[in-house]
C-alpha cells in the first residue's frame, strides 16, 4: 500500500485550486499592536501592519489583562494540573464561570478550551440529553457548530438536523412547522456572521422558537466584548439576551485570550458539564488563561466607550474604501470584507501587500467562505489609526491594478 500518494494528491488538488494554506511567520509586538514583525522563509525580518486579527480590541496586549497572567503563573504555576475533575478546577476558573454568567445574565457558565470546542461538545450533547431532537441550523453555521451537530447525528440518538436558508425566517418557520410537535427542536444561529459581517434577526427567531417550543442557541462568539451596553453581545444589545437558551462565546477575539464558554441556566450547564465528553476529556485551561480572560472581560465589559471606538473606526474604513472604488462588502458591523471572488487573485494580492507594503490580511477562500466568493478580511481595531486607513487604502489601489495588469498580460 502507498500511503505517500494518497496524501500528495490531497495537498495537489488544494494547491490545483490555488487556495493552499501558507501561513505568515509573525511575532506579535506586545504594546504596540497591530504592530507585528514578518519572518521570511529566509529568516528576514521585516515590520509589519496586523490588518486581520481577531483579537478585535487589542485586548491581547492590555497591561492590565498580561500582568494578570503573569501574576496567576506566579501563584499557581503553567498549568492546571488535569481536567476538571482531576484537579483542574480552580479559583480561575470558577471566578471566570462566574463573571461569565453574570456577564450573560445566566445562572451559570461552563469554560472549554475554546469556543470550537465549546460548541462542538455542547450541540453533540444536546443531542444526548434531548431524544429525537431536531436541531435547526443556519446554512451559514461555523464549522465548530456543524461538526457538533453531525455528531448528534452519528450518535444514533433519532436527533436530526434541518438547515435553513441564511437569516430566512420564512423557511425557517417552514421548517419548525413540518418537525412533529412533541419532540424537541433547538434552533442554533449566530449573531454576527464572521465572513459576510451580518446580523441574525435574534429576536425574530426568538418569536419562532416561542411558538414552536424550541431551545435558542446563539453562538455570540463574533459579538462578545463588542456589542451590547456590558459587552454581552448582540442578544443584550437588542434587549433579547434573557429569551437565548444557551449563549456560546469565546475568550480569544474581543477578550484577547483563548478558550471558550457557554452560559445558560444552570440545570442545562449542569446536564452539559456531566455529559460532554470534549469538557470532561481534556485538561482545563491554564490559570493564566482563565486570570487574563477575567480581567480582560472586567475592563471590556465596564468600557463601553472601547466599544463605540470599534464601530467608529470600522466605519471609517469602510467609507475609505468605498470612495476608493474598492468592492468593499457594506456590513452592518466591525467587519470590512473586501470581495475579490478569486482564490488566485485573492492570494496574490494578500501577498504583494505583505511583501510590498508591510500590511498582513490573509486570503479567505474555499471552505471558509464558498467558491467564487474569495476575499480579504479586514478587521480595524480601535488601535487602528487614520494614517494606517490612508496608507492601507493606497496600498490597496496599487497591489489591485498590478495584480489587474499581470492577469491581464
Ligand atoms: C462563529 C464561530 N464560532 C466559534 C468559533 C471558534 O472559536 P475559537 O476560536 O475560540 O475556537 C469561531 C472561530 O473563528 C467562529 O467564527
Amino acid at each position: 500500500m502507498n500511503y505517500t500518494q494518497h496524501f500528495e494528491a490531497a495537498v495537489a488538488k488544494i494547491r490545483a485550486e490555488g487556495r493552499y494554506r501558507v501561513f505568515a511567520d509573525l511575532r506579535r509586538d506586545c504594546g504596540r499592536f497591530p504592530h507585528a514583525v514578518w519572518r521570511t522563509e529566509t529568516g528576514d525580518e521585516h515590520p509589519i501592519i496586523a490588518w486581520c486579527s481577531n483579537d478585535y480590541l487589542g485586548m491581547g496586549q492590555h497591561p492590565a489583562v498580561t500582568e494578570a497572567m503573569k501574576r496567576a503563573i506566579d501563584e499557581a504555576g503553567a498549568g492546571s494540573g488535569g481536567t476538571r475533575n482531576i484537579s483542574g478546577t480552580t479559583k480561575y476558573h470558577v471566578d471566570l464561570e462566574r463573571a461569565l454568567a453574570d456577564l450573560h445574565e445566566k445562572s451559570g457558565a461552563l469554560v472549554f478550551t475554546s469556543g470550537y470546542v465549546a460548541n462542538d461538545a455542547t450541540l453533540s450533547t444536546l443531542a444526548r440529553i434531548l431524544p429525537g431532537v431536531t436541531i435547526f441550523s443556519d446554512e451559514l453555521n461555523h464549522a465548530s457548530m456543524i461538526e457538533g451537530m453531525r455528531k448528534a447525528r452519528c450518535e444514533r440518538t433519532g436527533a436530526g438536523m434541518a438547515v435553513w436558508r441564511h437569516n430566512d425566517l420564512e423557511h425557517l418557520e417552514e421548517l419548525l412547522q413540518r418537525a412533529p410537535s412533541h419532540l424537541p427542536k433547538v434552533i442554533a444561529f449566530e449573531s454576527v456572521y464572521s465572513m459576510d459581517g451580518d446580523i441574525a434577526p435574534i429576536e425574530a427567531i426568538c418569536d419562532l422558537a416561542e411558538k414552536y417550543g424550541a431551545l435558542t442557541y446563539l453562538d455570540e462568539v463574533h459579538a462578545v466584548g463588542l456589542y451590547g451596553g456590558r459587552g454581552a453581545g448582540v442578544a443584550e444589545r437588542d434587549g433579547v439576551m434573557q429569551r437565548i437558551d444557551i449563549i456560546e462565546g469565546t475568550l480569544a477575539k474581543g477578550f484577547g485570550v483563548m478558550g471558550g464558554y457557554i452560559a445558560a441556566d444552570k440545570l442545562i450547564v449542569d446536564a452539559i458539564r456531566s455529559m460532554a465528553p470534549g469538557f470532561i476529556f481534556t485538561t482545563s485551561i491554564a490559570p493564566a488563561i482563565a486570570a487574563g480572560a477575567l480581567a480582560s472581560i472586567e475592563i471590556v465589559s465596564g468600557t463601553p466607550e472601547l466599544r463605540a471606538h470599534h464601530q467608529e473606526r470600522a466605519a471609517t474604513l469602510k467609507a475609505m474604501l468605498t470612495e476608493a472604488g474598492l468592492p468593499v462588502l457594506p456590513t452592518p458591523t466591525h467587519i470590512v470584507p473586501v470581495m475579490v471572488g478569486d482564490p488566485v487573485r485573492c492570494k496574490a494580492l494578500s501577498d504583494a501587500l505583505l511583501a510590498d507594503h508591510g500590511i498582513y490580511v490573509q486570503p479567505i477562500n474555499f471552505p471558509t467562505v464558498p467558491r467564487g466568493t474569495e476575499r480579504l478580511r479586514f478587521t480595524p481595531t480601535p488601535l487602528h489609526t487614520d494614517e494606517m486607513m490612508v496608507a492601507l487604502v493606497a496600498a490597496l489601489k496599487d497591489v489591485w491594478a498590478k495584480v489587474e495588469m499581470s492577469e491581464a498580460a
